[in-house]
């Protein structure tokens, strides 16, 4: 890994690393759970600490050289798991857990590596799969109905030319099937507005949008924080990083609305229905990175990090939430080829 251009595809540089540890406040151990390991950033900053346990997840094989390199120096105090964090109740095994923590999305490891078409700069094969998905984006631009694609790219990737690159779509794979990266990057440039802002490449929202349909993100982000809910101790912390709009407004509406602070749990609710609370007070307080950070790694920008803290009542399921967040659910539970 001497070569500049490998470690750079291996690297990752964690987001808001000292914030999220002091959160986790390891300084006298616990045990915590990483669900999204990527390049291991906050599951070794964790491990420093020496009566530390840290019990990571992710979905993505391509990461497993670095967990295995991490367990060779921890193995008593580190497990690794290839799972989705949707199934971490399956491996927490019933002990105290003090903190979880989510650093949602996608790592610099997966966007650089071009083969698996994360990137728009790539002219590889449309996958974009983080890993222990069952479509590629390759199928959901073939197969889908130009209905469905448009309200995936609006609704998920909260597009507003969304009708004209799903029309643009269904007009070239009755040409030619899509199947490369660069392929569908001529669709969107040309169905987009010229005036779109420089600031943002015009295929951004599309791709964010095919990324979260392949990989059923915020299925996986509601089912994650409920199950996380469950496990964690009276005291522990939830910690979130997100990067988008549609997964803040999932966390906040999660910890706002079933923290001791809620006045109720819906307004339609008689006031004695009150007290299924999950978490302590929540404070609303929405941490990002500093201006160094962002100077050093850009991408980090648009992060934000939000916690809540477990309280001591028994869990009851969170129904709510689904309720609130179903058009999403739909949506990504839906792939009916045309
Ligand atoms: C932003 S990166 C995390 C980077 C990490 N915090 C670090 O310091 O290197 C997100 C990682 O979470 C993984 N991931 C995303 N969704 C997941 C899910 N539902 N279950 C498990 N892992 C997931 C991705 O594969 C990726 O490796």
């Amino acid at each position: 890994m001497n070569n500049p251009t490998t470690s750079l595809e291996f690297s990752h540089f964690p987001v808001m690393l000292n914030e999220v540890i002091n959160l986790c406040s390891p300084y006298k151990g616990g045990t915590y759970i990483d669900c999204t390991f990527g390049g291991g950033g906050y599951s070794k900053k964790l491990l420093k600490f020496p009566e530390t346990k840290v019990i990571a997840l992710d979905r993505d094989k391509h990461i497993l050289t670095i967990a295995k390199e991490l367990k060779k120096e921890f193995p008593y105090r580190f497990y690794f798991y290839k799972k989705k964090f949707s199934e971490i109740e399956t491996i927490t095994d019933n002990q105290p857990i003090d903190a979880i923590v989510f650093d949602l999305g996608l790592s610099s490891i997966q966007l650089n590596n071009l083969e698996r078409g994360f990137s728009f700069k790539s002219k590889e094969k449309l996958d974009m799969s983080m890993g222990l998905s069952s479509i590629s984006a390759e199928e959901v631009v073939n197969n889908l109905s130009e209905q469905k694609l448009k309200s995936i790219i609006k609704v998920l990737g909260e597009e507003k030319d969304a009708s004209r690159i799903a029309r643009n779509i269904i007009k070239k794979r009755l040409i030619k099937k899509i199947t490369k990266v660069d392929q569908l990057v001529e669709i969107i440039e040309k169905s987009k507005k010229k005036n779109y802002t420089n600031k943002i490449n015009p295929s951004t929202k599309t791709f964010q949008a095919l990324r979260i349909f392949v990989n059923k993100e915020i299925t996986e982000l509601i089912k994650g924080i409920i199950n996380a809910t469950k496990v964690l101790k009276p005291g522990g912390k939830i910690l979130i990083v997100s990067f988008h709009s549609i997964e803040d407004k999932i966390v906040k509406y999660f910890f706002s609305n079933f923290s001791a602070s809620r006045s109720k749990p819906s307004r339609y609710l008689p006031d004695n229905e009150n007290n299924n609370s999950l978490f302590e007070k929540y404070k609303n307080k929405i941490i990002t990175p500093s201006a160094t950070e962002i100077n050093k790694n850009f991408p980090s920008r648009s992060a934000k990090l939000r916690y809540a803290v477990r309280n001591n009542n028994t869990f009851i399921y969170p129904e709510e939430l689904i309720n609130k967040f179903k058009k999403y659910l739909d949506l990504e539970s839906s792939y009916v080829s045309n």
